[in-house]
């Protein structure tokens, strides 16, 4: 993101106003200029300098100012607005704006903005059920307004459903990805492999290889916020599955190539950031193997290599590869992107010390079918993607 982005945050009158300061200050620690619309009724929950504080703005709402004072000040925020978010959006306000009605600062400020609004329901559970109100929501869905469904659970009145304001991590992020305005992989699809395979010797044994996940996971955030419908393939990680991407879990080296396989006709970029494991045990004992003697000797068998095999078949897809060595990158790299038919590389030496596995940084080199060798600073693993993406468009 280069230039510094406005967020204007409408909080309405619910249990769940006190949530919404977590989420200005999450977009805050983006260094993202939240501006605050509080509505009459939310400021009875949560006083106006509690956002204050922490957005570091003034709070416009409409308890103490002169009668119609919003009717000037609503259109100076709803063009400065790059997003701007309703957390949490009560029926009253959905229902506002569904039918039209502009009758303080914050539904006039929705109505005149032109920038995307996301709505993140949060109310109880008979109420978000009622028909209205679910009309009213498709209704505004239908006229391309955003919502980030609320969760179930239990809620502040002790009833037990749906209406649960979302996670606030989950609507900052949903937040974030909206302000990326770099939109060209719309229409397009993107399939991402991440993280390890592992390989079972019995049922409490396996081998793997080392890999957090993060890179390919940054990859399918980055392809999603640029538009595209993401698949993302993925083996055994702790990370949290990226909201509005398509995820599918799998374990071994064969369960990923059956979910590639699956899907990879319809994709126009393949990205394979996955550290397959390449062999496996050739006998699995379905019980546990017993300690017995000095020695244990495991006997391994070549499995699929996926990446290969999606280069033999390739038709219209961009195939992207990863290299991970330790030692000389380059002429390996090239080797790889020869052997395995792909039209990008990008190379990581897996010996730095400040970059690789659990890191949040990389520094890699892109190599290009074409010959061009691209080096990259190290970066983060977010940013290693967009330029991935960047160059992949340029030579479209
Ligand atoms: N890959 C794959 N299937 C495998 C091994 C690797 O699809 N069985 C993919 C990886 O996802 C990566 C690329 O191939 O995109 C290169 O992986 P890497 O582990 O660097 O190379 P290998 O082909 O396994 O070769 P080597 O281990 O000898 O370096």
């Amino acid at each position: 993101m280069n230039k510094k982005k406005t967020v204007v945050l409408g909080v309405t009158g619910g249990i769940a106003v006190y949530k919404a300061l977590d989420v200005v200050s999450r977009l805050r620690k983006k260094n993202i200029d939240v501006n605050v619309i509080m509505t009459k009724s939310a400021c009875e929950f949560v006083k106006p300098l509690s956002f204050q504080s922490l957005s570091q703005n003034m709070v416009t709402h409409d308890m103490f100012e002169e009668p119609k004072a919003w009717e000037i000040q609503h259109i100076s925020l709803a063009k400065k607005a790059d997003v701007m978010a309703i957390v949490p959006a009560t029926a009253n306000i959905i229902g506002k704006v569904a039918n039209g009605i502009a009758d303080d600062m914050l539904s006039t400020t929705i109505m005149a903005t032109r920038a995307p609004v996301i709505f993140a329901p949060a109310m109880n559970t008979n109420m978000y059920n009622n028909p209205i109100v679910q009309e009213n929501i498709s209704k505004l869905k239908k006229f391309g307004y955003n919502f980030i469904q609320p969760e179930s659970g239990r809620l502040a009145c002790g009833d037990v459903g749906a209406g649960k304001l979302a996670n606030t991590e989950l609507i900052a992020d949903v937040i974030v990805s909206y302000l990326n305005d770099n939109k060209d992989l719309v229409e397009k699809k993107v399939l991402v492999t991440a993280g390890p395979t592992i390989a079972p010797i019995d049922p409490v044994r396996f081998i793997t290889n080392r890999s957090s996940g993060k890179m390919g996971y940054s990859i399918a955030e980055e392809a999603r916020d640029r538009g595209a419908e993401v698949t993302l393939i993925s083996g055994p990680c702790n990370l949290k599955e990226p909201f509005g991407v398509n995820v599918i879990k799998v374990n071994t080296n064969s369960e990923m190539l059956k979910a590639v396989m699956e899907n990879f006709e319809e994709q126009d970029i393949v990205v394979k950031s996955a550290a397959v494991a390449d062999y496996k045990p050739k006998n699995y004992s379905d019980k546990k193997i017993k300690k017995v003697g000095q020695e244990l000797n495991l006997e391994l068998i070549k499995d699929n290599d996926i990446l290969r095999k999606l280069g033999a078949i390739k038709t219209k897809q961009i195939l992207v590869g990863f290299a991970a060595e330790s030692n000389d990158l380059i002429n390996n790299a090239k080797e790889k992107l020869k052997k395995k038919n792909l039209d990008y590389i990008v190379a990581n030496d897996i010996m730095s010390k400040e970059t690789g596995f659990a890191s949040s940084d990389n520094k890699v080199t892109i190599l290009c079918r074409d010959g061009n060798i691209i080096p990259l600073e190290t970066m983060s693993k977010r940013q290693v993607a967009k330029q991935l993406f960047d160059l992949i468009n340029k030579k479209r």
